[in-house]
């Protein structure tokens, strides 16, 4: 069933949304201790946009500008500088890039990622990587791995992003938070969705049963994807 590909859409309007507000979640998180940071759905943590998938669907094209325009002063701006003199310019950090670049050693990262050539690439990807807090790749179904590497001394924050390929994965997500929440009331999670025009990540956001902030992206007619915008919910202290 996994034939969803991150790299398809990396870099678009909704990735950059995205990424933004993890990098600025992850620097505050940063200035309050140590960092268990833990992923459900890695990805490949490095994309090429010149990759023939990415120029098939156009995506990252389209969003341009919108790359370019990042702010001089956002913490993503800096970490896509620095990805792009040690990569070249048409590479793009991913979520699990993000975090390795804003961790440190004092930090861990523990990372699933179920797709086969998904899983060898962020595998490879970190092996050349020249930023290294403690990083863990699981090739695991995320839901049922990650309960396990939430760390006792350090604060753990949780970043889900799921493809939502099937219609059930909304509120699969729902209940997943749920049940973290009552083991760990202090974990600190973000979890992503597409805003459709359907509505549907309400099968989401309505059966989360703790408070959250939202972070949503309109794109307006700049985009002619078929989501209209993209979506954060934060669970915790800690702002984007
Ligand atoms: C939206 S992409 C992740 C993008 C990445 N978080 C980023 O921002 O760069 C979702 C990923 O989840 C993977 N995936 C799908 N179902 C999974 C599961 N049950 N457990 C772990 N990974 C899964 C897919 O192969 C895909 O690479």
């Amino acid at each position: 069933m996994l034939s969803y590909q991150h790299i398809y859409h990396a870099a678009n309007f909704a990735d950059i949304h995205k990424h933004k507000c993890l990098a600025k979640w992850l620097q505050n998180a940063t200035q309050t201790g140590k960092i268990c940071y833990l992923e459900t759905h890695a990805g490949r943590g490095l994309y090429n946009l010149l990759a023939p998938e990415a120029l098939k669907t156009g995506e990252a094209q389209e969003a341009k500008n919108e790359l370019e325009n990042i702010n001089e002063t956002h913490i993503l701006k800096k970490i896509i500088q620095d990805i792009r003199r040690h990569y070249g310019e048409d590479f793009y950090p991913g979520s699990a890039f993000i975090a390795a670049a804003l961790l440190g050693e004092q930090d861990e990262i523990h990372l699933c990622e179920l797709h086969p050539k998904e899983y060898a690439a962020l595998e490879e990807n970190f092996l050349f990587s020249t930023k290294k807090p403690q990083v863990d790749i699981y090739k695991k179904d995320g839901f049922s791995e990650i309960l396990k590497h939430l760390s006792k001394h350090k604060t753990n924050l949780l970043f889900i992003d799921p493809s939502y390929e099937i219609k059930s994965e909304y509120e699969q997500t729902a209940n997943f938070i749920n049940t973290l929440l009552q083991k760990d009331k202090n974990l600190q999670i973000m979890v992503w969705y597409p805003l459709l025009s359907n509505e549907i990540h309400h099968n989401l956001l309505d059966n989360i049963k703790h408070p959250f902030e939202k972070d949503e992206y309109i794109f307006g007619d700049k985009s002619k994807l078929r989501s209209l915008g993209s979506g954060l919910a934060l669970i915790g202290n800690f702002k984007v």
